[in-house]
């Protein structure tokens, strides 16, 4: 197959490179239309398990399945030409072993066609870590707050306020950019020690809820859409407000609908005499 004229994806080679160039700039896709509108302006989509939270109405990420970031992997790549498309590793497919964390690995990447996959975890998965990298799967970490873990953390809560906690984080840091990871996503840290870790470690950090300091950003992307008005945390800025759009939007259809002036003479077929 010729791939001239098609433009070339973003690798994490080139990404892990852009540290210390410009901010990187991601956002989570789940879906074909959605990748297509973000990926003009991405260096990087994620393919999150926040889609069970998100897509799916799920309270916790750790019922996501290995099947279901397959499927929407497909689908966020169906969509995205320019970007480096990173899929989840999903609660309970890479904990048990390295091997088995390569098995699952290796499947996302055949089955999807994505650039890497992004795992949870510090030093406890740094061996992981390095068995994939040395493999051939780029692997994103990602430490700090960590959603997979919530059964034994307990709660959604920004984390390295005390002396115990910033020292593991710093760790953990230090162990998954050693071990090989391309990339590091740092969820909810507070913004000293997301500065720290930037500045000391040699790979990209990305901040969710952990301050301008680190190398890049991602937001879920329906978060920054507006998509959600029950809740908002501080660090997501709503960009647009989609929901109270979408809303308005379905209120009118059910009223022309009733009103039998949906659908109009343009949009009915007839038969041509
Ligand atoms: O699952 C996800 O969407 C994530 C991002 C929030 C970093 O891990």
């Amino acid at each position: 197959m010729s791939t001239i004229g098609q433009p070339k994806r973003t690798t994490p080679a080139q990404i892990q490179a852009m540290k210390g160039t410009r901010p990187i700039v991601s956002l989570t896709a789940y879906t074909t239309p959605v990748a297509r509108l973000l990926d003009p302006h991405c260096d990087l989509l994620l393919v999150g398990d926040s889609l069970g939270m998100v897509l799916y109405g799920m309270e916790t990420t750790v019922g996501v399945t290995l099947e279901m970031m397959i499927a929407h992997g497909q689908g966020v790549m169906r969509g995205a030409q320019k970007a480096c498309v990173i899929v989840d590793l999903p609660f309970g497919s890479y904990q048990e072993s390295k091997e088995q964390a390569f098995r699952n690995a290796a499947r996302i990447l055949k089955e999807t066609g994505c650039n890497g996959v992004k795992l949870e975890g510090g030093e406890e998965m740094a061996e992981t870590v390095a068995f994939l990298t040395n493999r051939g799967v780029p692997v994103f970490g990602h430490i700090g707050l960590m959603p997979q873990l919530i059964n034994t953390t307990g709660g959604y809560r920004s984390l390295g306020r005390s002396d115990k906690e910033a020292d593991k984080i710093r760790q953990d840091a230090k162990a998954i950019a050693e071990a090989g990871a391309f990339a590091i996503v740092v969820e909810g840290t507070v913004e000293p020690l997301a500065r720290e870790i930037t500045q000391s470690i040699a790979v990209p950090t990305i901040g969710i809820g952990a301050s301008a300091a680190c190398d890049g950003q991602i937001l879920v992307s329906d978060d920054m859409l507006g998509l959600f008005n029950d809740f908002k945390p501080r660090f997501v800025k709503h960009f647009a407000e989609l929901a109270p759009t979408i809303s308005k939007a379905a209120e009118a259809y059910a009223e022309e609908v009733k009103a039998r002036t949906f659908p109009g003479p343009e949009h009915t077929f007839q038969v041509k005499k």
